[in-house]
This record gives C-alpha cells, sequence and structure tokens, in this order.
C-alpha cells in the first residue's frame, strides 16, 4: 500500500480557518454549543467534509459522521473525530484538533491513492463540552444510547435555553437516527490539556482511559438582609455558606491526593448586591479521579460537610446532578497500536490517563476505543492561550493516520 503521507501545512491552514468563527479576539474561541457560533462552525467544517466527496449524515441531535467509502462498503467503518463546541474561554485545538486531523487524514488517502478495506468515518458530536447543556459528552453519550434523545432535547441551559429549541432554531436537528450505528472501532486525537507531556518532553500520549467524573450543582437558600444592621449570630447568609463549600473542595482534593481534582466553576449569589446577605447561591462543583472508590469517597465527604455547614449556618441546600460518568479502559489493542505507531515514526511517546472528559469514553462503551494526545504549552487549556507546536500537531495527525490504516484495512 503507497504511504499515506499527511499535510501540517494544511491542517495548521484549517485550523486557522476555523478559529475565525466566534473569534473572542485574544486568541481563542467562543462556540458555546448550539449558539450560532457553534452554528457557524459545524457549517465550515459540513463544507470541508462535502467539498472532500464525504457522505455526510446529521442525527437527531445534531451529532455529524461524514464518511469516506471503502473497499467492502458493507464493513463497519473506522471512525475518527472530536468536537467543534467549545466553553467561553476557549483555545483553538481542543475538540477542533480531533476533527481537522480527521479531515487530512481522508486528504493525505486521497492523495495517495489509498481505498481502505473499511469505510473511514470522520464525525463531530454535539455539546462535548457541557459547559452550556449539562452532561458533558451529551452527543456522543446520545450516539451511544447511554442518554434518551427526549432527555438531551428537555436539557436546559445554564442561560435558561432548551437544547432541543436551540438545535432547531439553529438548524441542525438532523433525521438519522439515534443511537447511531456503532463504528468498527473509534480512535481520537486531541491535545492533553494538562502538563505531563511538556514536562517529560514527550511527544505523544497513548491515552489509557478518561477519569470518573462528577458534577453537581448546589442552590443554597438563605435569609437577605441588611449587610450592616443584622448582627453575625442572626445570620442566614447563602453567600459565606457558598465559600465555605468553595474552600473545602480544595482542601478536599489536597487531602485526599492521587488525580483527585476538584472545581468549582460557577458561582452566582442572588441578590448579588454589595448591602445585602445572600439569600441564595448557586454553584457547581466539578470532582474527578481516576479511581472509582475515591470518586465516591469524595463526594460522601461533599455531602457530610455541606450538611453539616447547612445546620450551622441555618440554610437549605438543593442538590442537582449535572454528570456522573464512571472511570473508563480504553481497549488494551488500540493503546498497543497507538504506542508502537508513535515509536515507528521514532516519537517520544508514553501511556496515560485523561484528565478531561472526551467522546472517546462514549464510544468506548460501543467499540474498541483509543486516543492519542499531544502536548499542550505550560498545559494550559480552556483558555485563549491553549496551544501545541506545529510539529506536534502534525506528529499526532500523521500517527492518527497510521492508526486508523491499520485499523480500517
Ligand atoms: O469537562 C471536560 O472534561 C471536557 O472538556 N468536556
Ligand atoms: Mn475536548
Ligand atoms: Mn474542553
Amino acid at each position: 500500500m503507497a504511504e499515506v503521507r499527511i499535510r501540517g501545512d494544511r491542517l495548521l491552514a484549517d485550523l486557522e480557518a476555523l478559529a475565525k468563527v466566534g473569534d473572542t479576539g485574544d486568541g481563542g474561541n467562543c462556540r458555546l454549543a448550539l449558539t450560532d457560533d457553534d452554528a457557524g462552525g459545524r457549517e465550515l467544517v459540513v463544507g470541508w467534509m462535502r467539498a472532500l466527496g464525504l457522505d455526510v449524515r446529521v442525527d437527531r441531535i445534531g451529532n455529524v459522521v461524514a464518511t469516506r467509502e471503502g473497499a467492502d462498503p458493507t464493513l463497519d467503518p473506522v471512525m475518527t473525530g472530536s468536537h467543534v463546541d467549545t466553553v467561553r474561554t476557549g483555545g483553538r485545538y481542543d475538540g477542533t484538533l480531533g476533527v481537522l486531523a480527521g479531515l487530512e487524514v481522508v486528504r493525505a488517502l486521497d492523495d495517495a491513492g489509498v481505498r481502505t478495506r473499511r469505510p473511514l468515518a470522520v464525525a463531530f458530536f454535539t455539546d462535548e463540552e457541557g459547559s452550556r447543556f449539562a452532561p458533558d459528552m451529551l452527543g456522543s453519550l446520545v450516539y451511544v444510547g447511554g442518554m434518551p434523545l427526549e432527555d438531551a432535547l428537555d436539557s436546559v441551559g445554564v442561560d435558561g435555553a432548551v437544547l432541543g429549541d436551540e438545535l432547531e432554531r439553529i438548524g441542525w436537528a438532523g433525521d438519522a437516527a439515534v443511537p447511531g450505528p456503532a463504528p468498527h472501532a473509534y480512535v481520537e486525537l486531541h491535545i492533553e490539556q494538562g502538563p505531563v507531556l511538556e514536562e517529560q518532553g514527550i511527544t505523544i500520549g497513548a491515552v489509557t482511559g478518561v477519569q470518573g467524573i462528577s458534577w453537581q450543582e448546589l442552590t443554597i437558600t438563605g435569609q437577605s438582609n441588611h449587610a450592616g444592621t443584622t448582627p453575625m449570630r442572626l445570620r442566614r447568609d447563602a453567600g459565606y455558606a457558598a465559600a465555605r463549600v468553595a474552600t473545602f473542595v480544595r482542601d478536599l482534593a489536597h487531602d485526599l491526593g492521587g488525580h483527585q481534582v476538584g472545581t468549582v466553576g460557577r458561582l452566582d449569589l442572588h441578590p448579588d448586591l454589595v448591602n445585602v446577605v445572600a439569600a441564595r447561591a448557586t454553584l457547581t462543583v466539578d470532582l474527578r479521579n481516576t479511581e472509582q472508590p475515591v470518586l465516591e469517597e469524595a463526594e460522601r465527604h461533599l455531602r457530610d460537610h455541606v450538611a453539616a455547614l447547612a445546620d450551622t449556618e441555618g440554610v437549605d441546600v438543593a442538590w442537582r446532578r449535572l454528570a456522573r460518568f464512571d472511570p473508563v479502559a480504553f481497549d488494551p489493542a488500540v493503546i498497543d497500536l497507538v504506542e508502537r505507531t508513535a515509536r515507528g515514526h521514532g516519537h517520544s511517546v508514553r501511556r496515560l490517563p485523561s484528565g478531561a472528559g472526551h467522546d472517546a469514553q462514549m464510544l468506548a462503551r460501543v467499540c474498541p476505543t483509543g486516543m492519542v494526545f499531544v502536548p499542550s504549552r505550560g498545559g494550559v487549556s480552556h483558555n485563549p492561550a491553549e496551544y501545541t507546536e506545529p510539529e506536534h500537531l502534525a506528529a499526532g495527525t500523521q500517527v492518527l493516520a497510521d492508526v486508523l490504516v491499520e485499523l480500517a484495512s
């Protein structure tokens, strides 16, 4: 078979062009799921897919799967892909690299005149970030049958919008059925979004799996009162209670150690005024760990702390589960293939778990799945300063190409 060589210059040009959609002016992107900017990103990428002659299908939750014919069309495709939605302070590589690298692999196959035995599918999944509509990886979760379509369409965003309405409004509610057909295998290229590869001077990550994710929203109800006249002993201060939760989450992660992380990313106070003791606080707690028992222990400690705090501060607390995914292990043969392929190109490579959630953790429910990581400068992501060296982008894409060709042959 002719050698399939990707071209980094084409990939960089696509990344540059897509980064202009939802450009935040500081090098970053904001294409929150199902906003007009998300729609703009979708249109641009699907235009490229069509220009490559791929068969494009849009499903009922807006996932897009673009397929390159294989020599034997009766065989299940090998799939790659990721997402094109971003967080509000997104960079230009999170998700987009995986989708655009998939398109670069298609171009490289065309250049080489190679027809893989299996079809090759390049996908992007709806609302991977989950930061507007929870949970994260919502589209791929529906794709694999892990969430009923109706529940996903009914998801209410942080801005009060309803997912199904937004999907209709931007015109991306397709007619392909969900759950979608399980691919033969799924491999996703993604930036690491953490410091490990860069700190160790390693080019390629052979990802072993994804850590467990627990997202909860707490609504703490106290009593608004005058900031000047109310004695401290009479206060039922939701703002204070929320602050005690946030510092507890930090201490909990520190005390549990290991891979445990904890984040309070959202915090809204009502009435949010300088001279009023807060009547209500709404906050989110994101807990993650590679070990399921420790993640469950962290959740227990949080509940106990909040129960004691509610008692002493005289506040009520309502909980809402936004996401809960157990740790996922990727397919050993795919991990081996990624590692072997990277070595074959003379790249330094190491195995590591993913700290971030990815669509791959959902596809792992239905087919052999793996991921390829490339380094993130300073380990920074979900930030306009997100950056990966062009030669690392190209190296990761070439490893992806060779892995996909091997799985599709
Ligand atoms: O939350 C995550 O880990 C991913 O960015 N959706
Ligand atoms: Mn991502
Ligand atoms: Mn992300």
